[in-house]
């Protein structure tokens, strides 16, 4: 287990994604999603107000997830993180919104409490101040126990923990961002900022959408939304160059291509615990292999190299 920054939360190293839910995975699917996750000692489900919004124009994410704590009786062993800003009709970060977003969020996941509150995507129109006087509110209520950053510029970021620093207001105790071999932009300024200020980042889209899986391939057609993003990395030099060590490295230690990409990404300065969705309990498992999974300072060498871009 992993700490989030310099708070009590406890992690398992690879956190569920969840925007699957009620999109690529239907309800009963997504309980044994989240069943073999938990057997298999994870305890960090990561969802939003938006998921899949865009498919099912509710929040299905999150209404599966509090029935199936309902159903299990598990809340209180589980850490889990919601976001706010990005629905429909509630976007932004603004007091009101976060105010009606959270008591939505808490009345779907069913419980009293979220562990980790994510501020979905920055907004330049609302003081970084009052965004974070609302989440201080809301701690103090007992509703939120912490509060993250998604999508946030390094210097964005750094601005809004010097003000909670002045003001004392709840410091950003994570960053959520998208980073894995085939894009390494986070390394370019926001893991300074996350380093610096002993924050935790718990990256997204670790399996650059499924093509770290290794499933992609020219001529090869995969049945998923996800396809036209993923399969564009195979288009580049860089992508097929990553791809095939990756491969190699998994195939030298017999296993799956996207459990060595999810290790690698643990095994980066800063990252607590990788994001990874499933569409169903075979996709699971690789992911859940992550965890157990120790590279050697070679092989860390060797795909660092290759995905140089
Ligand atoms: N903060 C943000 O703005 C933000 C944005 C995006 C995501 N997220 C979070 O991060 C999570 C992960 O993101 P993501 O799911 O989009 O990216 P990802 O982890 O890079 O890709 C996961 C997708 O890869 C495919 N896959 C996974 N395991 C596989 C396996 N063993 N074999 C073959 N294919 C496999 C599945 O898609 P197919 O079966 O369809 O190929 C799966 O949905 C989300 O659920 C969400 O919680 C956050």
């Amino acid at each position: 287990m992993r700490s989030i920054g310099t708070t009590d939360l406890s992690v398992f190293p690879i956190a569920l994604g969840t925007n699957v839910f009620g999109w690529t995975a239907d309800k009963e699917t997504s309980f044994a999603v989240m069943d073999a996750y938990t057997e298999g000692g994870g305890n960090f489900i990561d969802t939003a107000d938006v998921y899949p919004y865009w498919a099912t124009r509710e929040s299905t994410s999150e209404v599966f997830i509090g029935e199936w704590m309902a159903k299990r009786g598990n809340r209180d062993s589980l850490v889990l993180a919601t976001k706010v800003g990005m629905l429909e009709g509630h976007k932004g970060l603004s007091p009101a919104t976060i105010r009606t977003a959270v008591e939505n969020s808490l009345r779907r996941l069913g419980t009293e409490w979220i562990d980790l509150y994510w501020a979905h995507v920055d907004d330049h129109d609302t003081p970084l101040a009052e965004t974070l006087d609302t989440f201080d509110a809301l701690i103090r209520e007992g509703k939120v126990r912490h509060v993250g950053a998604s999508n946030y510029a390094a210097d964005r970021l750094a601005e809004a923990l010097r003000i909670a620093e002045e003001e004392a207001l709840p410091r950003y105790v994570a960053l959520q961002q998208p980073y894995n071999l085939v894009e390494r932009g986070y390394e370019d300024e926001l893991r300074d900022v996350v380093a610096r200020e002993r924050l935790s980042s718990t990256p997204y889209f670790g399996l650059a959408r499924g093509f770290l899986t290794g499933k992609y391939a020219p001529g090869t057609v995969v049945d998923s939304p996800r396809a036209e993003q993923a399969a564009k990395y195979l288009h580049t030099e860089h992508g097929r160059r990553t791809l095939e060590e990756l491969v190699r490295v998994a195939g030298e230690r017999e296993v799956q291509p996207a459990t060595v990409a999810l290790a690698w990404l643990a095994a980066q300065p800063t990252v607590t615990a990788p994001i990874s969705s499933a569409r169903d309990v075979a996709q699971l498992a690789p992911l859940m292999a992550a965890a157990e999974l120790v590279l050697s300072p070679d092989e860390l060498r060797r795909l660092d190299d290759a995905s140089q871009a």
